[in-house]
């Protein structure tokens, strides 16, 4: 008890990982942002105390003595009657100017902002940065003490995009598009969440954003927009599950478990040998070999992911997305190479057990 009350007492003083109320503070608006928060905290302390100490002391000053006490109240005091309008009037005027200007900033991105495309889909983020021709998922990659503008939209239903440590939040919104715009001050990692319930795993949609030393950054965004370009069909596995499987994690477990969609786990197989029942009743098997829909089972692969609704497997509603235009050729390739070679990269807990470069991870 006495501990919380001190937090309380000290939620002033900001510490590196943040205070009692607020995580920490990365962005350059977070300042801004906590003063206000502190503020109003700190105008809330105040009046509660002498209204609910005055509201106790009147309760026992002025309670009726005897059954029957007659008493005549006041009628009116102007001059107390002029102070709790005008106090009041004055604070909330100070407020609405503060807030007004910390909202119209956060509104405007400064000119020259580096520009990043965010999409949201149930239930993963997917961040493009036109510049670089690059494609992250689940992750974000920003200079530091650079402005960044988030150029969002959604490919289905509402998300919203938060990062507490920026004090930054705007909605996701499908057929239309939102921004926001950050800088962040300190290099290191930050979460970001979608802060809008969007359906069954809206608790797993995140992401996380590295802010990096501005003079790696060009490196490391050019050496991301192109490394599967340059790989050998044996790296591809390694680059899959770390780099695109982002994108299938919040539905398909690596551990056999059924999420939204089937496990990723011994896919390969099944498929292989055509053992997937869609919900038509029809099999796989059939549609494999010589002049079948698909000849190879790799085509199946393929058109589940540019298509997935053709085909759906019996007992899963049909809630994936298409990654038509989303994914290059050859990160096809690396997918269904990655589904052949998944006991490579797990371990039987499902847990990845590779780097992208293909060393084991430690
Ligand atoms: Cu997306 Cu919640």
């Amino acid at each position: 008890m006495i501990e919380t009350l001190t937090q309380l007492l000290i939620t002033t003083t900001t510490v590196d990982n943040g205070t009692f109320w607020l995580p920490k503070a990365a962005s350059t608006v977070a300042e801004d942002v906590d003063f206000m928060f502190e503020l109003i905290n700190w105008i809330n302390y105040f009046f509660f105390a002498i209204i609910v100490i005055s509201m106790v002391y009147f309760c026992i000053k002025y309670r009726r003595k005897s059954p029957n006490m007659v008493c005549e109240g006041p009628t009116h005091n102007t001059a107390l009657e002029l102070t709790w309008t005008i106090v009041p009037l004055i604070l909330v005027g100070v407020i609405f100017t503060v807030g007004m200007r910390g909202y119209l900033d956060l509104r405007e991105a400064p000119e020259g902002s580096y520009e990043v495309q965010v999409t949201g889909q149930k239930w993963s983020w997917t961040f493009a940065h036109p510049e670089y021709g690059a494609t992250q998922v689940a992750e974000l990659t920003v200079p530091v003490g650079k402005p960044v503008r988030l150029l969002m939209t959604s490919n289905d239903v509402l998300h919203s995009v938060w990062i507490p440590d920026f004090r930054v939040k705007m909605d996701v919104v499908p057929g239309r598009y939102t921004s926001l715009w950050f800088e962040a001050t300190k290099v290191g990692d930050y979460q970001l969440k979608c802060t809008e319930y969007c359906g069954k795993d809206h608790s797993k949609m995140l992401a996380t954003v590295h802010v990096i030393p501005a003079d790696e950054f060009d490196a490391t965004m050019t050496k991301l927009a192109s490394e599967y370009e340059d790989m050998s069909v044996g790296q591809l596995p390694a680059y899959a599950i770390n780099r695109l499987y982002n994108r299938c994690v919040s539905c398909h477990s690596l551990d056999g478990s059924t999420g939204t969609g089937p496990s990723f786990k011994g896919l390969w197989d099944r498929v292989k040998g055509g053992d997937v029942t869609f919900s038509s009743g029809e099999k796989l098997s059939s549609l494999l070999g010589d002049a079948t829909l698909y000849g190879e089972p790799e085509n199946y692969i393929r058109e589940s992911l540019l298509d997935p609704q053709k085909h759906l497997v019996k007992g899963f509603l049909g809630a994936m997305p298409s990654f038509q235009g989303q994914l290059k050729e050859k990160q096809i390739l690396a997918i269904i190479e990655m589904f052949k070679h998944l006991d490579e990269l797990t371990d039987e807990q499902g847990n990845i057990t590779v780097n992208p470069d293909g060393t084991p991870t430690e």
